[in-house]
């Protein structure tokens, strides 16, 4: 017995962060990293004083009514929480936290991979050279579009939007975004301020989501946006795959009205669309914007820099209710 609270970890976090946790709770592992259904979720979470989930973790408002009078705090190790009801948790008295900040970079490097790997063809070019497929080659080959000085739209303009920016003016692209509130002048770096969605997807050659998954945020990409699009515009995904109508972004793609998708998020994960899996002009990744090890590290720490603030009486920095 020990007066160490009990944290529930139910997913594999790195080596560091597992340390960490175990000196300071009395740590209990989903020691086969399986997903939790919702009913082993429920009964995990018992016995418990704090648990660290990820988002692969759906805390709805049914988990939530069901959680233990004793469980006070959900340190998401993730900055979307789109999976925590955060009404439901408020309203039992449930202390939510995120990762903000610590993951912008990483996410910010894959919505680059993205929208390289969808202007340049990257998973056709690759399966065709793994696949002994490669017999060709003329100038006439695997032709794709150029990034360089085109406009770079970006829809969600908070951290990690903000690196994205930064990482596409790197290709000397012309940087628009559409955001709630205007950004002031020394974040919006020359940025081209759009107040309706519908103006910013005029003028989006490559469009980058990066806004949160909300009721309001759900569908926001559609047959009606996606038509607002220039010709031959390029869709990038790191945000969340709720966002995106996937039934308009293939009907979108197979027309070649949208040129390409780079996607590392989808509406079912695991497992992703297969009708989107189908076609050579979607580059695909599974949800690991934020996987790099440094990062993980630093969201690990970011979840249990919250936990220990909570258990010292403290708030904690990134708390959301
Ligand atoms: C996040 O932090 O929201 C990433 O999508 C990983 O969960």
């Amino acid at each position: 017995m020990t007066d160490k609270p009990v944290l529930l970890i139910p997913r594999k976090l790195a080596p560091a962060v597992l340390a960490r946790a175990q000196a300071t709770y009395d740590v209990i592992l989903n020691e086969d990293d399986h997903v939790m259904t919702r009913d082993e979720l429920v009964a995990a979470c018992q016995n418990v004083d704090a648990v660290l989930p990820c988002h692969s973790e759906h805390f709805n408002a049914e988990v939530v009514a069901a959680l233990p009078a004793r469980l006070k705090i959900i340190a998401n190790h993730s900055v979307g929480v789109d999976h925590v009801d955060l009404g439901a948790a408020k309203a039992r008295g449930i202390v939510v936290t995120n990762t903000p900040d610590v993951l912008s970079d990483a996410t910010a490097e894959i919505a680059m991979l993205c929208m390289l790997g969808a202007a340049r063809r990257g998973s056709e070019g690759d399966r065709m050279v793994r696949e002994g497929r490669w017999n060709f080659w003329s100038p006439a080959f695997m032709v794709g579009r150029q990034v360089t000085g085109r406009r770079f739209g970006v829809l969600g303009m908070g951290r990690v939007g903000q690196i994205t920016a930064d990482r596409a003016r790197g290709f000397g692209m012309e940087i628009h975004y559409h955001n709630r509130s205007r950004l002031s002048p020394d974040k919006e770096k020359g940025a081209i301020f759009h107040d309706t969605v519908e103006s910013l997807l005029a003028v989006s050659d490559v469009l980058s989501l990066h806004c949160p998954s909300t009721p309001e945020t759900t569908g926001l990409i559609n047959a009606r946006t996606l038509d607002l699009l220039p010709e031959r515009a390029i869709l990038v995904n790191t945000a969340r795959g709720a966002l995106v109508d996937e039934d308009a972004l293939v009907t979108a793609l197979k027309s070649g009205r949208l040129f390409a998708a780079g996607l590392d998020v989808f509406r079912d994960e695991p497992g992703g669309n297969p009708a989107l899996a189908d076609l050579d002009n979607v580059f695909m990744l599974p949800h690991i914007g934020s996987a790099t090890f440094e990062t993980r590290d630093a969201m690990g720490f970011r979840a249990l820099d919250n936990l220990d603030a909570f258990f010292a009486g403290d708030a904690p920095v990134d708390r959301l209710v």
